[in-house]
């Protein structure tokens, strides 16, 4: 059988089935950018490739998936990481103006180039350790042309660099100055106004919300979800990070992608994501840059067969991390989840969080070629190393 390129003498982590899919003496065929065959060479087709690609035993993996991010921004928060070292807390910065309100004015200020050009670093970042699909969320424009800015530096980050960008409309990240004292009115005028029009350019893969008390009500939320659906655009929800606000049920009663955080979740909240098969996606970066000390229910989460993802959340005020193999090794020592469901969080579980299980994810036919291959002995030095980035080449699409 005539293939375009064919990756042999390698091992497998396809990601496929419920663990991590292990095939020791593997092979991986593309044809035209996607998967013919990925699995173990003996039943394997006799290829005829165009170009043979010896992998001395290497693991190759899918392609990693970075399925939440505030990778687009202006500026940066140091300053505040110097008042929260001598005691602030997130919190008082945002009321006191600070926070997601002060990434606002740096966004608002900057053109779309800038905000291509400064997010570029932190993207290119991310590709030298194997991502492949990053989600690339709205949020700190929070007027119609600010957020659509956003939106087309994230889309547009997407032709610059060999990775597949999927974006998430962020309009209820927090209330603009504009809107003080009238949330509902903001609410308002993101349904009404800036979501349509932002998906009307077809800027809009997916619709978050921030539902917490320093960000939006659940009743604010549904209205949110709801001109998502009216849409036809698919929901998803930052919920439970500070406190328990109910948003993962509400997310998860909306059919949610993803509800995201969920330090605070209740067992009603696990349920309802397993009834939904709504993915749960941690983000451990920010657990650990705030200091938070109320760990999320990973064992309700297990126990109820709630799938699992894990995200850098790369932001400038709770989680300014560019590394998702660092972001497995925290899943792993703050959240004490297990190799396999580090490797999961970022492939196969990371792609149902975008909707993308059909596309990207695990290794198998018919999917995307995005592939990382690794320079470890075996899968568990991906997760726990600090610092090392052992990854050999990255292919995308087949390249
Ligand atoms: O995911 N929680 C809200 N949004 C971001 C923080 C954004 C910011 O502080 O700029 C998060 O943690
Ligand atoms: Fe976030």
């Amino acid at each position: 059988m005539r293939c375009d390129r064919l990756w042999k003498d390698a091992r497998l982590a396809t990601m496929t089935g419920e663990g991590l899919g292990v095939v020791e003496r593997g092979v991986v065929a593309a044809i035209d950018g996607r998967i013919v065959y990925a699995g173990p060479a003996s039943d394997a087709p006799a290829f005829d490739a165009q170009h043979a690609i010896g992998c001395d035993g290497r693991w190759i993996t899918p392609g990693l998936i970075d399925c939440h991010t505030h990778l687009v921004h202006a500026g940066d928060r140091a300053h505040e990481f110097e008042l929260r070292l001598v005691g602030a807390s997130y919190e008082e910065i945002a009321r006191a103006g600070g926070g997601i309100v002060s990434t606002m004015a740096a966004t608002r200020a900057a053109s779309e180039a800038d905000l291509v050009g400064s997010a570029l670093p932190r993207l290119d970042a991310l590709i030298a350790e194997g991502v492949t699909t990053v989600e690339i969320k709205s949020g700190y424009g929070l007027t119609r042309g600010d957020e659509m800015k956003m939106l087309r530096a994230a889309r547009t980050l997407g032709v610059a660099r060999a990775v597949r960008v999927r974006t998430s409309f962020l309009g209820a990240h927090a209330l603009p100055p504009e809107f003080a004292g009238d949330a509902d009115g903001y609410i308002a005028a993101l349904c009404h106004d800036m979501l349509p029009a932002a998906a009307e350019a077809g800027l809009v893969d997916a619709v978050d919300a921030f539902c917490e008390g320093i960000g939006f009500c659940a009743a604010q939320t549904a209205r949110m979800f709801d001109a998502a659906q009216r849409l036809g655009l698919p929901v998803k929800l930052h919920a439970e990070q500070l406190s328990n606000l109910h948003g993962a049920q509400l997310a998860a009663e909306a059919g949610a992608l993803s509800a995201d955080h969920l330090e605070h979740l209740d067992a009603d909240g696990i349920a309802a994501m397993a009834k939904a098969g709504t993915v749960a996606t941690l983000l451990p970066g920010a657990f650990y840059f705030t200091r938070e000390t109320n760990v999320p229910p990973v064992d309700g989460l297990r126990a109820a067969g709630v799938p699992i993802a894990i995200a850098t959340d790369c932001n400038p005020g709770t989680s300014p991390l560019t590394s998702l193999l660092l972001a497995m090794n925290m899943g792993a020592t703050l959240f004490r989840l297990t190799v396999e469901e580090c490797l999961a969080g970022v492939t196969r579980n990371a792609a149902r969080a975008l909707g993308l299980m059909g596309e990207v994810g695990t290794l198998e036919a018919g999917k995307s070629c995005d592939l990382a291959i690794w320079d470890v002995e075996r899968p568990a030095e991906l997760v726990y190393r600090m610092g090392l980035n052992p990854l050999h080449a990255r292919i995308w699409k087949g390249l």
